[in-house]
């Protein structure tokens, strides 16, 4: 009985031995992991450690080899492929996630609040002017309220990919992926963004993973840190305690190299 409802606690995400290979390459070897809801996790650990394989399995752009995974209270089938254009299972889920990359992606030629208020619009079928209310209040909390009249190349690297979080926010996502957001933009643009996701993170509205080189952000903003290599979780436990006091020796040998 006590076991039962254990299984039951509400997750965000869950992994359980959840593997992925490409070819001959075994990605991720094994991953169990559970994202509580409004938790927020900071994804740490070497390149090509497998972090945004990882990542890329919860919004269905990969599809894993073996193991189970849940994502807001859904089974996560192994196949088909999962980015099928049109395919109802991922368009309903990926409608309550949110994926901000390195890399911003806006639309170049729309302004950055079309950007946010896209979405809502063409997906949801919110009311346009509804939407761009809603946009504008976003573009706010990120900082760019002055900018919403603005075109992508008008604005910097760290406003677009303030923009494109705002874009994200837009959808009101359950879940909210990033991979690496900051490792394409300069230290004061970088400053910038991880002001904003220091915000998101402290407001717990809904769940964060982050992958991120940004260990103050990892120690401060996050609750909890895992920390991956070779297709591996070597280390999970508060963010404070991997990043201050890791236990795994190659956990310690990667901050110390990184530091
Ligand atoms: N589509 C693919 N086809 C073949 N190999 C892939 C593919 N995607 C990733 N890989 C390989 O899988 C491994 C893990 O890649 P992944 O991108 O998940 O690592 P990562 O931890 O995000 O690294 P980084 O910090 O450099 O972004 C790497 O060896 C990579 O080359
Ligand atoms: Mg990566």
């Amino acid at each position: 009985m006590l076991y039962a409802m254990a299984e039951e606690a509400p997750v965000s995400v869950a992994f359980r031995g959840v593997t992925k290979r490409f070819g001959e390459l075994e990605v991720l070897r094994g991953i169990d992991l559970d994202v509580r809801p409004g938790e927020v996790l900071a994804l740490l650990g070497p390149s090509g450690g497998g972090k945004s394989t990882l990542l890329r399995l919860i919004n269905g752009l990969e599809v894993r080899d073996g193991g189970s995974l849940r994502v807001l209270d859904t089974d996560v089938p192994l196949g088909p492929p999962a980015a099928t254009p049109g395919d109802p299972f991922w368009t309903a889920l990926r409608r309550r996630i949110g994926f901000v990359f390195q890399a911003f992606h806006l639309y170049p030629h729309k302004t950055a609040l079309d950007n946010v208020a896209l979405a809502p619009i063409r997906v949801e079928g919110e009311e346009p002017e509804a939407a761009r209310t809603r946009a504008r209040a976003l573009l706010e909390r990120v900082g760019l309220a002055s900018k919403a009249d603005a075109w992508p190349r008008q604005l910097s690297g760290g406003q677009q990919q303030r923009v494109a979080i705002a874009r994200a926010l837009a959808m009101e996502p359950e879940i909210l992926l990033f991979d690496e957001p900051t490792s394409a933009l300069d230290p004061e643009m970088s400053a910038e963004v991880i002001d904003v996701m220091r915000d998101l993170a402290a407001q717990h509205e809904r769940t964060l993973i982050v992958v991120t080189h940004e260990f103050g952000f990892a120690r401060e903003g996050a609750d909890r840190a895992a920390f991956l290599e070779h297709g591996r979780i070597l280390e999970v436990g508060p963010a404070s305690e991997v990043l201050e006091r890791p236990q795994h020796e190659r956990t310690r040998a990667f901050f110390e190299r990184v530091l």
